[in-house]
């Protein structure tokens, strides 16, 4: 009997603090926490008071080997429980530093909507710096834990999308997520891309 049917074990990491408010994520959210092989877990739900649970966490990472932070863009940034997630779980001798290898050879990936359109996201544009740019902290983060950091999944341009976009944005994380899960990329074609569903054919092998 095979005991790990899929490729990669994910674990999707979820951050957002208005979800009834939400129009994208929720739809996202729908379309992957039934999945097998993948484990969704809602950050905001698990902690509302902020009362991290250390341990149950890093076990969590230690179980699984693609890790994916979902959430909207708030201040050009993660939310603050994602943030305080990366404060209190990545130790010192865990996750980093010479005897921190827990996280090494994991796969990390950012999954994350903007209100902005994508045409706002470059030198000349109002927000100024790409994406990707903005992207950093949480690339450099996966450099220092001895992860590889792969190709985001964005969604610019939220205000404007309508029900049946959304619709399909969350048919396409559905898909990457599966691919993940399945080691279906093409990675070397994803990083030609800005983000990894920028052309999902041309990155996801059948
Ligand atoms: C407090 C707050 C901060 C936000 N900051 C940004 C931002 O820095 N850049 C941006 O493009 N959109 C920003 N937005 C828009 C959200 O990213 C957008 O509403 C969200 O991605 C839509 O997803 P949802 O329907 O799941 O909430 C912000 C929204 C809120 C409420």
């Amino acid at each position: 009997m095979n005991e790990r049917p899929f490729a990669h074990s994910v674990l999707i990491l979820f951050a957002h603090p208005a979800l009834q408010k939400s129009r994208v994520n929720r739809q996202l959210m729908h379309a992957v926490r039934d999945l097998e092989g993948v484990t969704f877990h809602d950050l905001y739900e698990a902690y509302p008071d902020f009362h991290i649970d250390v341990r149950r966490e890093q076990d969590l990472l230690d179980q699984h080997d693609i890790i994916v932070f979902q959430y909207p863009l708030y201040w050009f940034s993660v939310p603050a429980l994602l943030k305080m997630w990366e404060e209190l779980v990545l130790e010192h001798k865990w996750a980093y530093g010479k005897e921190g290898v827990a996280l090494r050879g994991k796969k990390l990936m950012s999954a994350l909507s903007t209100g902005g359109r994508e045409s706002l996201f470059c030198r000349e544009g109002f927000n100024r710096c790409t994406i990707r740019e903005y992207l950093e902290p949480v690339e450099q983060l996966a450099r220092i834990c001895g992860m590889e950091y792969l190709p985001p999944f964005v969604i610019h341009g939220t205000n404007e999308l309508t029900g049946p976009e959304i619709g399909r944005h969350a048919d396409d994380y559905r898909r990457v997520i599966e691919a993940v899960r399945d080691n279906r990329i093409d990675w070397e074609a994803a990083r030609s891309f800005p983000r990894l569903n920028t052309d999902l054919d041309a990155v996801i092998r059948k």
